[in-house]
């Protein structure tokens, strides 16, 4: 527990539909960090702030076209209740808008998220959100991969879930995040549990041996075996032929 300290990286989400978080954030690792005070969490409901008796989001197009697209002003607004401009110009929030036109979210990008305390998040939804307030308001536009959701619901859980394993305490003290799949570029190694033989297949003898060292080079090379198989782009980037501890 941290009591009465700031959350290390509080997540302010702009949303339509504030209700599919719940579970997200209230279970899980999430739950527990947000319980420690390491994680904070905010929903603001997008229609709030919309003017109009019917409560109006979006409209069509100009120039044509499926769809409807978010308003700028209202998109505006619900940003303005959360922006803190102080924050803002010391480089301590970002704001982060989740499309498919964003960059790819990786490992790095993620590590960088976290460094920040504050994360405002813009989930768009039917055809995307008027440009200028991507312009005016959105420091980073942020994809999940190339496939198009309905909305930016999911996407903004990805990057949460992401970005909060770099929190320091949030997986645990004990727990180093930097053995996992893709820290340092490559994959993870494969794992073994109880029983010892399972359907004819046994675990394999160098991790009942006791000799750390000897276990370490077979994961090390486990790891590279899998990258240079499954994913060619990573082996290349990592500079294959390169060996472990080089
Ligand atoms: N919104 C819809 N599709 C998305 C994607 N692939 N990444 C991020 N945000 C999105």
């Amino acid at each position: 527990m941290q009591p009465g300290r700031a959350p290390l990286l509080t997540f302010n989400v702009l949303t339509l539909f504030p209700e599919l978080f719940g579970p997200f954030v209230d279970g899980s690792i999430m739950g527990r960090a947000r319980r420690n005070g390491l994680i904070g969490f905010q929903a603001v409901q997008i229609r709030d702030f919309a003017t109009d008796r019917h409560h109006t989001v979006d409209d069509s197009p100009f120039g044509g076209g499926e769809g409807m697209v978010l308003r700028p002003d209202v998109l505006h607004s619900a940003w303005t209740s959360v922006d803190a401009p102080d924050s803002r110009a010391k480089g301590e929030q970002l704001t982060v808008y989740l499309s498919p036109q964003g960059r790819a979210l990786d490992a790095n990008l993620a590590k960088r998220l976290a460094g920040f305390p504050r994360l405002i998040l813009v989930c768009g939804h039917y055809e995307g959100v008027d440009e200028r307030f991507v312009e005016s308001c959105v420091d980073l536009e942020v994809s999940i991969g190339d496939y198009v959701l309905t909305g930016g619901e999911l996407p903004a859980q990805v990057l949460m879930d992401a970005v909060s394993r770099w929190v320091p305490g949030v997986v645990g003290k004990e727990r180093s995040v930097a053995g996992d799949s893709l820290e340092g570029g490559l994959l993870k190694y494969p794992q073994y549990t109880k029983p010892r033989e399972y359907l004819g297949r046994a675990v394999p003898d160098v991790l009942l041996s006791g000799n750390h060292a000897e276990i370490a080079r077979w994961r090390q090379e486990q790891r590279e075996r899998r990258t240079e198989a499954r994913r060619p782009d990573l082996w290349t980037a990592y500079g294959a032929p390169r060996k472990g501890g080089a």
